[in-house]
């Protein structure tokens, strides 16, 4: 497996903690971001892992860059490759030569608020559950066929900031757990596209904490 990022990568450390803590099937052969800068890059260093730094300003278009990406993403030859808060839009082309090996984790419950600011966009329409999804890309931006999901509330005194720290807690325990049937080969989609993992009956996350109703 092969992890993208584009800056913190608090949920590449998940799954490079999980996988070694819990002996996955699997190993992370790399970590590529397209910010030298990503903080998540020197952890990754740090921890011994191979890093490459691939900063898409030095492409004059997305085909180039998505292009030097392939070629990158494939001398690592990875089954899958995981968008772990990789910002970027990536090209149909890219996104069709790794059909059903590319997985991305959003925040929100998709299909509701794809694209940036979802935390904002939550709060803007006023809804009461908010949370994050794991699911595999398609050529349509933060759509496609749903692995997983979590489900947080949101609160009356909520900023975009406390509900991005409590859908992000979520997303530290969805998305190893979500990485994982993919590492245990028990993730297939079916004809439709909808997926479903071998002996898991249920893919919903639900964070828990004491919900104080008022009134
Ligand atoms: C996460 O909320 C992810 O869902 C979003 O960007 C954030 C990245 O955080 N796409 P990190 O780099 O994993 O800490």
């Amino acid at each position: 497996m092969l992890i993208l990022i584009s800056g913190r990568g608090s949920n590449m450390r998940t799954l490079v903690e999980a996988c070694r803590a819990e002996g996955w099937p699997a190993q992370i052969v790399g970590v590529i971001a397209n910010k030298p800068e990503a903080a998540g890059l020197a952890w990754a260093r740090e921890q011994g892992l191979e890093t490459l730094a691939l900063p898409h300003k030095d492409y004059a278009s997305r085909e180039t860059f998505d292009a030097a990406l392939a070629q990158a993403i494939d001398t690592f030859q990875p089954d899958y490759i995981i968008l772990a808060g990789f910002m970027r839009v990536l090209t149909p082309g890219f996104v069709q030569r790794y059909t059903g090996r590319l997985v991305n984790i959003h925040p929100s419950l998709l299909p509701a608020f794809p694209g940036l600011h979802t935390h904002a966009q939550a709060l803007a329409n006023g809804v009461q559950a908010h949370g994050c999804t794991v699911h595999f890309v398609t050529p349509v931006l933060d759509h496609g066929p749903i692995i997983a999901q979590s489900v947080v509330p949101v609160l009356a005194d909520d900023t975009p900031d406390t509900l991005a720290d409590r859908v992000l807690e979520t997303e530290h325990r969805l998305f190893p757990q979500a990485v994982r049937w993919l590492a245990e080969g028990r993730v297939s989609q079916a004809a439709d596209g909808r997926v479903t993992v071998a002996g898991v009956a249920s893919r919903l996350y639900v964070w828990q904490a004491e919900v104080k109703h008022h009134g």
